[in-house]
């Protein structure tokens, strides 16, 4: 029997943010990810405090699942839902009223990173965050230049008590960074996979091709580990992280 699955990054709600634009492309998102065997997943919309507050945000993201709640295709879907958010990284994150933007009754919050320039005050901020009880999940993990250049920054993540995540697009398109993500992951620093979903076709829900693929390079103890964590994050139960092995860099190699 096909394991079970949960997604816990996505952008399914509709007509949030870059996410399906209404009801039926949401409901084409979950019938993607039910007929991968999906059963769990958290609406993760994109949170900027730039942008919006907190308050205006839940607003927003209540109403875009009624919107998705009144359509009988999705009643009919049997699927377990619960609201989070992406939070777009500042040093400010600590003075937000996180218990808002975590995944519904957990203490787990997504938070993604600028992709060039490494962050300002990250390790303190992230500290901050985890030291207020809440433990953040670093998002897509394979899109940071800082990190692919320089793993160590995420293994001092992963030990401060933050969890990370990788998209199943980082496995299934092969590029020259296709070295480091496994590096990542054979070190213990990505404890997840999502689909970071947003049309069903230009960025579908993946998951079962991604763990497939991941099973393929790295065997199946991983598929079964980063689908009970995911398991574990849904439920808001705590997930071991295990052994994590430090980086270590020879000359111009890292180990
Ligand atoms: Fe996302």
């Amino acid at each position: 029997m096909e394991r079970k699955k949960t997604d816990i990054h996505c952008h399914i709600l509709p007509g949030i943010d870059d996410g399906a634009r209404n009801v039926e492309v949401s409901v084409d998102l979950i019938r993607q990810q039910r007929n991968d065997g999906v059963e769990n997943i958290v609406f993760t919309p994109h949170f900027c405090s730039d942008r919006i507050t907190v308050e205006e945000f839940t607003e927003h993201r209540a109403a875009a699942l009624d919107k998705l709640c009144a359509v009988p295709e999705f009643k009919d879907m049997d699927i377990n839902v619960k609201l989070g958010a992406e939070v777009y990284y500042t040093v400010d994150i600590p003075l937000l009223d996180l218990e808002k933007l975590c995944f519904e009754k957990t203490n787990y919050i997504l938070i993604e990173l600028p992709t060039q320039a490494r962050p300002h005050g990250m390790k303190r901020t992230f500290a901050n965050v985890v030291n207020s009880g809440f433990t953040p999940i670093i998002a897509h993990v394979e899109r940071y230049s800082y990190m692919l250049s320089d793993p160590s920054l995420l293994y001092d993540m992963i030990e401060l008590g933050c969890l990370a995540q990788i998209n199943a697009e980082a496995v299934l398109k092969k590029t020259k960074l296709t070295p480091m993500i496994n590096y990542f992951i054979r070190h213990g620093l990505v404890h997840t996979m999502c689909t970071d979903c947003h049309s069903p076709h230009r960025r579908p829900a993946n998951l079962r091709d991604g763990l497939k693929e991941l099973e393929r390079m790295l065997g199946e103890n991983y598929s079964e580990l980063f689908m009970s964590n995911a398991e574990k994050i849904f439920n808001g139960r705590p997930v071991d992280i295990g052994y994590i092995k430090k980086p270590r860099k020879i000359l111009s190699l890292w180990l």
